[in-house]
């Protein structure tokens, strides 16, 4: 028999948003009871996932974004269906007026943030020691933002590296652009209040002022951002 597992609550950052912040080890015990509100397609999707923890955090994001969603739109989790748009964002099927959402995961963590006024995007990255150094995440910086994190001292860069990529990737999943965007044409710096302020993005509408980022304290060995439309 399925134990019924309790539906978090999650944090209100502003009227109509809700974040969960799911830490994994406390997760973990749940997830053969997790596992029956996954659709079929998810769960074709766990099982080929190779590392343990990928399909863990894979089996919690879905169940848990689920479990909430059902309670929220009073249908059975396992009811909700999901569309993508083209660049995989993903999104209730058939319910134009649902809330919007959008789910991160990575080292301990799964994010899920959910918004009733429009689109959301949320990122959490494990903070690793040489990030700052590896090309490959250099090559995605705009070049106010490669200038900044080359006057930091060495000590700090990883950190603030880390920072500035939850950031663009926060905000070019509420644009459900995703990578297919060139991160270098999108420019995120500190603002006045020391909060991330988009200074530009090459592609966007004129309306792209409208967008907040709020950087989200997790833990110390996490960086993580959300990114929704609004100006509260
Ligand atoms: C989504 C994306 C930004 C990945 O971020 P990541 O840091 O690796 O992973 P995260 O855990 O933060 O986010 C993954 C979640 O974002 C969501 N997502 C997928 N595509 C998305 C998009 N275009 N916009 C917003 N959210 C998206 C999904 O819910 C996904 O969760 P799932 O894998 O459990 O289904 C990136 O993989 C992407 O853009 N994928 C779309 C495909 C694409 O454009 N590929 C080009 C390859 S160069």
């Amino acid at each position: 028999m399925t134990a019924v597992v309790q539906t978090p609550v999650g944090d209100s950052l502003r009227a109509g948003s809700t974040l969960l912040r799911l830490h994994m080890p406390e997760e973990a015990p749940h997830l053969d009871d997790l596992w029956p509100l996954l659709g079929a397609e998810e769960r074709d999707r766990a099982r080929r996932l190779a590392r343990c923890d990928d399909a863990a955090r894979y089996i919690v994001g879905h169940a848990r974004l689920r479990q909430w969603l059902g309670r929220h739109l009073r249908v059975a989790p396992q009811a909700l269906r999901f569309a993508a748009n083209r660049h995989g964002k993903p999104m209730l099927d058939g319910l134009p007026c649902a809330p919007c959402f959008n789910l991160s995961h990575s080292g301990s963590w799964v994010l899920i943030a959910i918004d009733e006024s429009g689109p959301v995007g949320v990122d959490v990255e494990t903070i690793r020691p040489n990030m700052a150094q590896i090309d490959d995440f250099r090559a995605v910086l705009s070049p106010e933002e490669q200038h900044w994190l080359d006057r930091l001292p060495a000590a700090e860069r990883a950190q603030a590296f880390a920072r500035t990529w939850v950031r663009k990737e926060a905000y070019v999943k509420a644009i459900g652009e995703g990578m297919s965007r060139d991160l270098r044409s999108i420019s995120i710096i500190d603002g006045s209040d020391g909060g991330p302020s988009l200074l530009y993005d090459d592609n966007a509408e004129p309306t792209c002022g409208d967008w907040r980022l709020v950087d989200l304290t997790i833990d110390d060995s996490h960086a993580a951002c959300l990114a929704y439309r609004g100006n509260v």
